[in-house]
């Protein structure tokens, strides 16, 4: 106990993955307390001139007892030599390509990445001479070909959010190490807990906290950990882009993620249940989860991840879009909302935006997060949607 409440990095790499999640970032509290204060604060008193320039805390943005506590805790989730946060897994997103990237610079992302990021790099990255090229997700044989010497940073988001296609990562990591770019993964889907992406060779590893680690549809935040090799130049454009999060939000992210380990083993367990179901409807053309051997990728998941979350999509059989309307509009235990990870189950339909490869869906796009209820509930909902659905059609 006495390694974990000091706050010199205590060694937490002999412990379980279950173990580190309950120690990491523990020793920034005072009094005794189990967790750390809320710091709020922008000025920090110092005692005289001299330490001005040479103490630990200088001002409440670079950093407080609170945001230390929950670096540390994201570091030792990812398995990374440090990390930082950020007020959206989107400025996540943006700090971290700001970071690495400059004007003349290529870069390579995944054609299944969040839109938004998308919409980043098709705008503000282009206005600032960062040129981005889309490579299919499933094709990482042909990412070698597409390298320029110019290119220094390949982004991958796996599975992808929507489409749930598995990246292979260290192949990947392979063909950056080759050619000298960085590798960038979206590790939202797995909380960080179900897939250790910077020791699969990502160089670079974020978050949507406001998925997994947050847990509870509250939070809005993004986390980023990264290499030995690679922390300096993130942390130095951190620091220049006046990225922070505020206290409240912090202290949320670390009750979150001392139970992520228990959320997630029901996540998963639901989400397998519902998704085997949903592989027996006669209305469903497709299920898209990687713990499931239909799923693209599934083979890598299998030998890359330890396990699943709560979110996967299904493809249904060609219908009318009132059709899927009446299924999803008369589900009593879904939300109809953007976001997941929370405890509460989520259906929306989907539309999937592709620049580089071909995808086809035979019918409308459904995608399904699955929270914390009793697995059967959920069942009984959705068959009564599928009867909707029928009627419908
Ligand atoms: C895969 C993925 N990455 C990043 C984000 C952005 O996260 P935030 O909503 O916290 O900005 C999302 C949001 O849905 C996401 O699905």
């Amino acid at each position: 106990m006495k390694q974990i409440m000091s706050n010199s990095k205590p060694d937490l790499s002999n412990l379980s993955p279950e173990t580190r999640l309950i120690t990491a970032g523990r020793g920034y509290t005072e009094h005794g307390f189990v967790n750390p204060a809320v710091y709020r604060g922008s000025t920090i008193l110092l005692p005289d001139v001299e330490t001005l320039h040479n103490q630990p805390h200088a001002y409440g943005r670079r950093g407080t007892p609170t945001s230390r506590a929950l670096d540390s805790a994201i570091a030792a989730l990812e398995g990374g030599h440090d990390a930082c946060v950020t007020p959206s897994g989107l400025s996540a997103i943006s700090t971290t390509l700001l970071s690495y990237l400059n004007a003349g610079d290529h870069l390579l992302v995944t054609d299944a990445v969040y839109y938004p990021a998308r919409h980043l790099c098709d705008t503000v990255l282009k206005r600032l001479g960062i040129e981005t090229t889309y490579f299919d997700p499933l094709a990482d044989g042909m990412l070698a070909e597409m390298i320029r010497p110019n290119t220094k940073l390949i982004y991958c988001e796996t599975p992808g959010s929507q489409t749930m296609e598995v990246q292979d990562i260290p192949a990947i990591a392979e063909v950056a190490v080759r050619h000298g770019c960085k590798l960038l993964v979206d590790n939202s889907w797995s909380g960080g807990h179900y897939f250790k992406a910077l020791q699969q060779g990502a160089d670079i590893s974020l978050q949507s906290a406001s998925k997994y680690i947050g847990g509870h549809s509250d939070l809005l935040m993004g986390t980023i950990s990264s290499t030995a090799e690679s922390w300096r130049q993130l942390s130095e454009n951190y620091g220049t882009l006046g990225m922070c999060a505020g206290p409240e939000d912090i202290s949320l992210a670390i009750r979150g993620l001392r139970t992520l380990d228990v959320r997630l083993a029901r996540h998963m367990s639901n989400a397998i249940a519902l998704a085997e179901w949903l592989r027996g409807r006669p209305e469903v053309e497709k299920v898209m989860h990687p713990a499931l051997a239909s799923s693209d990728g599934h083979a890598i998941w299998k030998r890359d991840f330890t396990g699943s979350s709560g979110l996967f999509s299904i493809e249904l059989k060609p219908c009318s879009s009132a059709a899927v309307a009446a299924m999803i509009d008369g589900l009593q235990l879904f939300g109809i909302g953007f976001g997941w990870g929370g405890f509460e189950s989520l259906c929306i339909p989907f539309r999937v935006k592709r620049t580089a490869s071909v995808w086809k869906p035979a019918g409308p796009c459904l995608r399904f997060h699955i929270g914390l209820e009793n697995p059967d509930d959920l069942i009984a909902d959705l068959g009564d949607g599928f009867a909707r659905l029928r009627a419908a059609t």
